[in-house]
């Protein structure tokens, strides 16, 4: 089913190789799942080789785990492997179609990342970003083409979570959008279409669930009190466990943007950002870690 707004899907582009920028935890999922479900050439960059044989690693780690567990052939996970790739230079992106960027929560870094996307790849690919609370009208604001700039926004852990929020930037036209729809749905994702928005429609709603949370902790509520008064809703994952999936300073990130946004409405712990610029764990968790997307 297509979601509300969604334009004609007869205007998607076909997708034959997919570029991800960025090889950390998010990109490697990504990689994978792309490689898994559109069966086509996936490619990482990062800014050494290291963190690129990180991720690819990561990602043949993964397809041994799906192997043992049953799930791919022997030949499926030969194939997928030889699917997903790394490189240290964008040029790889010049016979791409959908070129992702899932780089550090910056928009200064995202601008410039996607200016040099730009430069390599073909007139008709798409370009998406996994920003999870910026502006895509201040990321697409120095591309020659905008109207190619959607956003495309996973959730931890991507392989598992099936939602995908797409987002359409004031200037993104129609077949950009149908591209990342019909992507979307080979993903086998459930996609919500939102509106170019502070922290779009997800985050907005989750971080007023955990910003609750932390204020109450804040406030002096033990933390295994918040903890367990809502264990029992049947939540997936207690908030602090959460937050540690995300990562606080993701976190603590898109609470500053919509406190920006809407400082009557969006609070920003006090602890959270001590944590985050202390750069160390232990606030809340004895075992939290920094782990930036
Ligand atoms: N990568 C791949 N697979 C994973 C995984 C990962 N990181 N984590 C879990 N899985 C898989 C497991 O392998 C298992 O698969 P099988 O059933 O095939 O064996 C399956 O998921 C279930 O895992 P578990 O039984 O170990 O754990 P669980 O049932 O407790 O589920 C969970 C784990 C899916 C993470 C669940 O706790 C959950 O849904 N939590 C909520 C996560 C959430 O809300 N995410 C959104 C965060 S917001 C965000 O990401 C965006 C942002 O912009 C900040």
């Amino acid at each position: 089913k297509q979601p509300a707004g969604a334009p004609d899907p007869a205007l998607a582009r076909k997708v034959g190789k997919v570029g991800i920028v960025g090889a950390g935890l998010m990109a490697s999922q990504m990689a994978l799942l792309f490689a898994r479900r559109l069966e086509v050439p996936v490619v990482l960059t990062d800014v050494d080789q290291a963190r690129i044989d990180k991720g690819v690693t990561y990602v043949r780690d993964e397809i041994g785990k799906l192997l043992a567990k049953g799930r791919l052939s022997r030949d499926q996970a030969n194939r997928l492997t030889s699917l997903v790739t790394g490189s240290p230079s964008k040029d790889a992106f010049a016979d791409a179609d959908f070129v992702i960027e899932a780089v550090f929560e910056d928009l200064a870094v995202k601008k410039q990342v996607l200016a040099e996307v730009e430069a390599v790849v073909g007139p008709s690919c798409a370009l998406a970003t996994n920003t999870s609370s910026l502006s895509l009208t201040a990321m697409g604001a120095e591309l020659a083409r905008p109207e190619r700039l959607v956003g495309f926004h996973f959730f931890n852990p991507v392989a598992v979570m099936p939602l995908l929020e797409i987002v359409a930037g004031a200037a993104t036209d129609a077949a950009t959008l149908a591209t990342a729809l019909a992507v979307g749905r080979t993903l086998k994702k459930s996609s919500v279409l939102v509106k170019d928005a502070p922290a779009f429609v997800v985050n907005r709603l989750l971080t007023r669930f955990m910003g609750e949370v932390v204020a109450a902790v804040d406030e002096g509520t033990p933390l295994e009190t918040a903890e367990h008064a809502l264990d029992g809703l049947g939540l997936p994952m207690t908030p602090f466990a959460l937050l540690q999936l995300v990562g606080p300073a993701v976190g603590l990130h898109v609470a500053r943007t919509l406190h920006e946004a809407f400082p009557e409405r969006f609070g920003v712990s006090r602890n959270l950002a001590e944590l985050v610029a202390a750069g160390k764990p232990g606030v809340y968790l004895p075992d939290l870690t920094l782990d930036a997307e």
